[in-house]
């Protein structure tokens, strides 16, 4: 779960919004409507923490993670649907490419293999080696078939990057 409490956010003296309150709960979908300048992007870089609240807080639930899609059409277009998917758990993805960059040298030292243990062990923890079969359920959940899970992005269509 995440809610917003009290949330309220100005701009000089102008409030975009005041006292928010709202949960969204397991299991929902959610949109986010209002005109032009309203302040939804404002409102979802306050709930995924880019931006920090005037007054009021976010809360999510400790052990859940929040990730963010942009909305840059282009900006993925190198990456596999899958890979799109696990980038959302930035450390895990970081550790993810650690690993290949050290496992790829030809020199590999001791400390290399010590970092690379260390790697492993936080990798480990986070569920790493669940992390693709976890990402292609969160995928088949939303219609998207298995066998497009290794396309780049820049060979789909915009309604089906979307
Ligand atoms: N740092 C800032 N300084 C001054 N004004 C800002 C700042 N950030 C946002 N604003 C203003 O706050 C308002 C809300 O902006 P925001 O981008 O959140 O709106 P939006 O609802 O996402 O609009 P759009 O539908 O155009 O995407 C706008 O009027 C914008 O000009
Ligand atoms: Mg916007």
């Amino acid at each position: 779960m995440i809610s917003a409490n009290n949330v309220t956010y100005r701009v000089g003296k102008k409030a975009l919004f005041e006292d928010v309150n709202i949960k969204f709960t397991e299991g929902n979908c959610y949109g986010l409507i209002g005109a032009n300048g309203a302040g939804k992007s404002t409102f979802l870089k306050i709930l995924s923490g880019q931006l920090e609240t005037t007054n009021g807080d976010i809360f999510i639930t400790p052990g859940q993670r929040l990730s963010v899609l942009e909305q840059d059409h282009f900006k993925y277009d190198e990456y596999t649907v899958l890979d799109l998917v696990i980038m959302g758990n930035e450390r895990l993805y970081q550790i993810m490419k650690e690993k290949e960059a050290i496992y790829a040298k030809e020199d590999f030292t001791d400390e290399d293999g010590i970092r690379a243990s260390e790697l492993e062990a936080e990798f480990a923890e986070m569920d790493g080696w669940e992390a693709e079969s976890n990402a292609a359920s969160l995928l088949n959940g939303l219609g998207i078939d298995t066998a497009l899970h290794y396309v780049q992005m820049k060979d789909f269509n915009g309604n089906e990057k979307v």
